[in-house]
């Protein structure tokens, strides 16, 4: 589970970076925080509900009476879009600019907080049009664009719930998730821009709904002006419908556990998971950590946060979290090297961004491209620098620090997942002495902690699973259709104990500060973004020539860990051509699930290792992955694979 560069970086750690006085003195965060929320936690994070407007105020802030099903802030009633948009408008900043959105082609918006509650309040009328009731499911699948907001927000105002598929993801993947969710609409755009190239995103959603007859429309947005196909009468413009309708729309309270979205993670089998939030406590949390783990000034911050809306780093802390903060930010529509590897430092050199929130894989990769870049640009606006997706090791925390954050700014490094909701763990700035490579401990108000096999805590120096021993109000209410699974997923690991089981192995120094080491499961981790080797595996073994597959994450310099198969063919010819093959192997991949989940290396062997009881021994495959110096693919008559292979079973491991 972990992987020996890594433990060797954490066990010889030893510097710490307090706080400077200076940000100390002005951060929105102190021990108080803390105090707070031992004395009281209940109390602790009702005073945080109270950052919201809410319609009702609720009765009872949690009730855990239906373990593992939470209900928080029950009775309260909410409209999750009114608190991100119109309640800024009212108190008086409506020209406060919410979006700068950067294009990847070099165009600009700048959208404020009035020009937001216009446009919500048009695409909610819209959606109101296409005969759309609270409760229904609308499918997201868009590129960076400020529609993908509108849209998003406008689900929350009508109490539709919005299930966000990444831009990136196949028409499968895409299809898959709409028949999961039963979504009624789709919205989209003709195409998005991809390193400078426009390519089409309607065609994925046409091959997608032709095999779900739920969708009754797809709303498609003109961002690229490529050809698309239309059929009439399920098919509509953006400019067609919502341009036409009223800007004025009277938003509805919701109960706070009104379903806000669903967004679907890998799992350890096959399907993904879609992963049910609510309103009320999301909010909340979303608010509560942004606020405070991102010192957020919003009369005076200009935050940027790189994820992408199909993540749920987009829905949490570009969408929920800051808009309810009352932020204006940066929305960067394009890829980091396009059309220059400077770009990032350039919007922020431009828009004087305080607050910059990215993942270690972007961070290694600027390092790759040379601190020189960076160099080129003045950089002296940023305050803050945060990190999240993977552990990030020593090396890099100590990087960024030096280079963005001009060898004074604090780094946070965040750990939460798609169904924490939020972050959970992470230093304060202006309050925690931070370990370059450490989350180093829950959030006031969370409750986390380091547990061996038998959910018994381990001591300093000790490591186990992290485990999240109370429930907390941006948590998941389950996973959508599937009670079984949610149970078995998080709470039967430690059921005696009622810990949810994060999936996570973790250790604590001396000091108790934790350490993240990555995935326990069979999920890799690739840039941030999970995926499971399961579904790798099928979608290989869902190719004709494919007997058997074995995918295995293997550490990668760049992109945290790096997709390996190892596939057994059917009829392998004498001549054939292996590269041909292994390379339309990882375009199948890539069509799949989509161009993230293509694996880095294939290598085509005879068999496969395994256990007297039939269970793969990925353990070897990763250390064969790990110790090959090779290109891209190997050929099919390359042996040395299976050599290692066996090397590796005589060895005994
Ligand atoms: C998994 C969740 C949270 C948004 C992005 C990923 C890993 C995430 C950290 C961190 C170490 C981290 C964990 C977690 N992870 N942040 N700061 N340090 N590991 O969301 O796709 O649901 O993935 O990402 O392994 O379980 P996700």
């Amino acid at each position: 589970m972990t992987e020996p560069s890594a433990l060797d970086n954490l066990l010889t750690e030893s510097r710490s970076f307090p706080p400077s006085e200076e940000f100390a003195a002005q951060a929105n965060a102190t021990a108080a925080l803390q105090q707070e929320a031992d004395a009281d936690r209940e109390a602790f994070w009702a005073k945080q509900a109270e950052r919201l407007s809410w319609a009702t105020k609720w009765d009872q802030v949690l009730d855990w009476s239906g373990a593992p099903f939470a209900k928080w802030f029950v009775g309260g009633k909410l409209n999750v879009a009114y608190n991100c948009v119109d309640r800024h408008v009212e108190s008086g900043h409506g020209d406060q600019v919410a979006i700068h959105w950067v294009g990847e082609p070099g165009d600009t918006r700048t959208i404020t907080y009035a020009d937001l509650k216009r446009e919500v309040s048009k695409t909610a009328n819209a959606l109101l049009s296409l005969g759309l009731e609270a409760g229904d499911r609308v499918a997201i699948y868009m590129p960076m664009v400020p529609e993908a907001i509108f849209s998003m927000l406008a689900c929350a105002r009508l109490g539709l719930v919005h299930s966000v598929v990444f831009g990136g993801f196949s028409a499968e993947a895409l299809r898959s998730r709409i028949e999961d969710a039963a979504a009624k609409l789709v919205i989209t755009t003709d195409g998005q821009y991809r390193r400078g190239n426009p390519v089409s995103l309607k065609a994925a959603v046409d091959e997608a709904v032709e095999k779900t007859p739920t969708i009754g429309n797809v709303l498609v947005v003109r961002r690229t002006g490529g050809q698309v196909d239309w059929v009439d009468g399920r098919d509509l413009w953006w400019h067609d419908v919502v341009d036409a309708q009223s800007e004025n729309h009277t938003p509805e309270a919701f109960d706070a556990e009104h379903p806000l979205f669903i967004l679907y993670t890998s799992g350890t089998t096959g399907r993904p998971k879609g992963i049910l939030h609510t309103s009320g406590g999301y909010l909340t949390q979303a608010s509560y950590t942004h606020y405070n783990v991102f010192d957020l000034k919003p009369d005076t911050d200009v935050y940027w946060c790189t994820a992408d809306i199909g993540w749920v780093t987009g829905h949490s802390y570009i969408v929920y979290g800051p808009l309810s903060n009352r932020a204006t930010q940066i929305v960067y529509e394009g890829t980091p090297n396009t059309p220059h590897e400077g770009r990032h430092w350039e919007v922020i050199q431009q828009y004087k961004v305080s607050i910059y929130y990215t993942a270690p894989t972007l961070i290694r990769t600027f390092m790759k491209w040379g601190e020189d870049i960076p160099a080129r640009y003045d950089l002296s606006s940023l305050r803050v620098l945060g990190s999240v997706g993977e552990p990030i090791n020593p090396e890099a925390w100590i990087w960024y620090r030096e280079h963005i954050g001009a060898g004074k700014t604090p780094v946070v490094d965040t750990w939460w997942q798609t169904e924490t909701g939020a972050i959970m763990v992470a230093p304060l700035p202006g309050v925690t002495v931070a370990k370059p490579g450490s989350a180093m401990g829950p959030l006031p108000g969370i409750g986390a902690k380091v547990v061996d096999d038998t959910g018994k805590e381990v001591g300093k120096g000790g490591g186990g699973y992290l485990v999240l021993d109370k429930p907390w109000p941006s948590m998941l209410r389950g996973v959508w259709g599937d009670e079984q699974r949610y149970r078995e997923t998080y709470w039967a690991r430690f059921a005696d104990q009622g810990y949810y089981f994060a999936g996570d192995g973790a250790k604590y120094d001396e000091d108790g500060a934790i350490w993240l080491l990555g995935r326990v499961d069979d999920v890799m981790l690739v840039s941030g973004h999970n995926i499971s080797t399961t579904e790798v595996e099928s979608a290989l073994v869902s190719h004709n020539r494919v007997a058997e597959a074995a995918v295995v994450g293997a550490t990668d310099p760049t992109t945290g860990q790096g997709i390996v198969a190892f596939v057994i063919l059917r009829g392998i010819k004498e001549d054939e051509d292996g590269t041909a093959l292994v390379k339309e192997l990882r375009e199948h991949v890539a069509k799949e699930i989509g161009p993230i989940a293509k694996p880095r290396q294939v290598m085509v062997v005879a068999e496969l290792p395994k256990t007297r009881s039939g269970k793969i021994m990925r353990r070897l495959l990763r250390d064969v992955a790990e110790n090959r110096q090779i290109g891209d693919v190997t050929t099919l008559a390359d042996s040395t694979v299976m050599d290692l292979i066996s090397s590796g079973l005589n060895s005994g491991k």
